[in-house]
């Protein structure tokens, strides 16, 4: 028994907001930098009020209308986030509500960029397991609120939005390969150092980022994931038709993409349009290369992402 997608959606919040309206609003910065650096061109960011349940409502919504499903049907429900409505209950409980489902598991992952590949990971062995017959998992952010927008070397890279896939049992393939890592000794390179304690915050609610020992770190685990992957489904990068990569940096995905001589007409590449959404960045990519179709029935995809933790995973997919 295999576990298929039966369906996708995403979904990004307002207006884009360009590099240049981020100059309007006082940030020093310029589209050159921004763009050469790191291939973003626009962004969206949700109005105050709106929290990423909300983001993730909508992405769902898309999702089970594609895989042609009721939401009575879902009985697993798994939330990738790092912003979080909440400190608790969990946003996949928010969203449950918001959709009118009773009774599923539902709960949160926090994997940072790695989350969607970790809850496929997990909802995968459900389905797989027979445990779930149908599961939402969904990426949802909204890294705006968690942004330091005086420190141009981070607040220009992150944008707010959501992407999710409903899975199901399937005789025929299906997820081939997911794997999932983490190496908790480098957890200062990108963080949010910061907790609540006594109605106060205590340390530094700011993502801060080590850029450079992020994408370093970055470009070797997403070549060492796709060949992890192509191992365990006795495939070549080669067969690979479509890699979805975390969408964080152009540069990142083009070196990449480049050691695993995969050319570039086989990258879905979406982050100039919404930068990098973190948790939200894969499904969000999936989606566009599905409804636009490129991305069709029948060929094999990597998806793979790299966060915070430090956290990796993939899942090699026979769509
Ligand atoms: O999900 C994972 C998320 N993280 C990532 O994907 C980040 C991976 N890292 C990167 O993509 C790159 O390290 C960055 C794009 C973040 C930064 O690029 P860099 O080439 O490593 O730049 P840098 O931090 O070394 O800064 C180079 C210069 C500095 O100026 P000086 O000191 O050389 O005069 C910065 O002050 O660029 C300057 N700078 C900017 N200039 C204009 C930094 N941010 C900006 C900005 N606009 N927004």
């Amino acid at each position: 028994m295999f576990t298929r997608i039966a369906g996708v959606g995403s979904y990004l919040p307002g207006n884009p907001v360009t590099n240049s309206d981020l100059i309007q609003r006082g940030i020093d910065t310029n589209d050159e930098w921004i763009v050469s650096r790191t291939g973003i061109k626009a962004r969206h960011l949700a109005e105050v009020g709106c929290t990423s349940s909300d983001l993730a409502l909508e992405a769902s919504r898309k999702a089970i209308a594609s895989a042609d499903i009721d939401v009575s049907e879902i009985d697993l429900i798994i939330v990738a986030t790092s912003t979080p409505d909440f400190i608790f209950p969990s946003t996949a409980c928010l969203l449950q509500s918001k959709l009118g489902n009773k009774g599923a598991m539902a709960f949160d992952v926090q994997a940072v960029c790695s989350g969607f590949v970790y809850a496929l990971n997990i909802a995968e062995k459900y389905i797989r397991t027979g445990a779930s017959k149908k599961a939402l998992v969904v990426g949802a952010e909204v890294f705006s609120r968690i942004l330091d927008w005086e420190d141009r070397a981070t607040c220009v890279l992150f944008g707010d939005g959501a992407g999710a896939v409903i899975l199901e049992a399937s005789e025929a393939p299906g997820i081939l390969a997911s794997v999932a890592h983490a190496d908790g000794s480098q957890h200062k390179i990108l963080s949010v150092p910061g907790s609540i304690c006594g109605g106060k915050v205590v340390g530094d609610p700011f993502l801060r980022m080590d850029g450079q020992a992020v994408f370093k770190f970055a470009v070797r685990v997403l070549s060492e994931l796709a060949h992890e992957c192509c191992a365990i489904s006795g495939i070549s990068t080669g067969d690979i038709d479509w890699l979805v990569p975390h969408q964080a940096n152009i540069r990142i995905i083009e070196s990449t993409s480049k050691k695993l001589g995969l050319s570039v007409d086989k990258v879905i590449v979406t982050l100039d349009s919404h930068g990098n959404t973190s948790a939200a960045s894969i499904p969000l990519a999936l989606d566009v290369a599905v409804r636009d179709g490129r991305i069709q029935r029948g060929q094999k995809i990597l998806l793979e992402g790299v966060g915070g933790g430090f956290t990796w995973g993939a899942a090699l997919i026979e769509y």
